[in-house]
């Protein structure tokens, strides 16, 4: 699938493992996702621009490299935030915007309840933070809300997706790169991710 990149690094996948066990309770998954999270920061960071800059150390002048564009972390509430804490302290330069999301049970349509987001968005490389892409439903409205405030450079890290959300994403959302630790089979009637790990949200805050 294009611009997809399924990590497999071999501590990601022995995590998301741990993350999927029925047998792990909140205060392990927490923890589980919050490192699982800072280790796919690193591949989906790898792509971001640098600009060339001379900087002196002790000896003599050399070149050096800072990122071109700022960075903003958008979690989409609630599940993003299991992954926000690790995230921030890899790039604590970065700001945080938040998208609040509920995906109604029966209908699966998500509905947004809170946004707080700069004004203008152009100039920021924007991660948007979602454990689960399962119909694409909450991606698509929170792309959508990013695009609203004109981002330009958005990439999502999700733990797991469905091809059903991808497919969505696509539709609606153009080549938005994608990153997770896997694409699983499908989605249930109930629009839960298979095998996935069960509700993200529900895990992480034990309710
Ligand atoms: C879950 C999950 C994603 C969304 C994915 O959140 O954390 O945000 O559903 O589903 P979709 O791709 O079909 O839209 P939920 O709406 O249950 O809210 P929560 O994070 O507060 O539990």
């Amino acid at each position: 699938m294009k611009n997809v990149t399924v990590i497999k690094h071999p501590l990601i996948q022995h995590n998301l493992t741990r993350l999927r066990d029925e047998r792990t309770g909140p205060q392990e998954f927490r923890r589980v996702l919050s490192e699982v999270a800072a280790l796919m920061v690193y591949e989906a960071t790898r792509s971001f621009n640098v600009v060339p800059f001379k900087v002196k150390t002790p000896i003599q002048t050399t070149e050096g490299y800072k990122l071109k564009r700022e960075v903003i972390l958008v979690p989409i509430l609630r599940a993003g935030l299991g992954m926000l804490d690790s995230i921030l302290q890899l790039i604590p330069h970065a700001r945080v915007g938040f998208i609040g999301l509920k995906r109604e049970e029966k209908s699966l349509q998500a509905t947004s309840y809170h946004k707080s987001l700069p004004e203008n968005l152009r100039d920021f490389e924007v991660i948007l933070i979602d454990p689960m892409l399962a119909t694409g439903g909450s991606a698509v409205a929170a792309i959508n809300l990013l695009m609203e405030r004109d981002a330009t450079h958005v990439r999502m890290v999700n733990l797991v997706a469905a091809p059903e959300g991808i497919r969505q994403v696509r539709e609606h959302c153009g080549n938005v790169p994608i990153f997770t630790a896997a694409v699983d089979e499908r989605l249930n009637k109930k629009g839960f991710i298979v095998p996935g790990l069960g509700d993200a949200g529900d895990r992480l805050f034990g309710i």
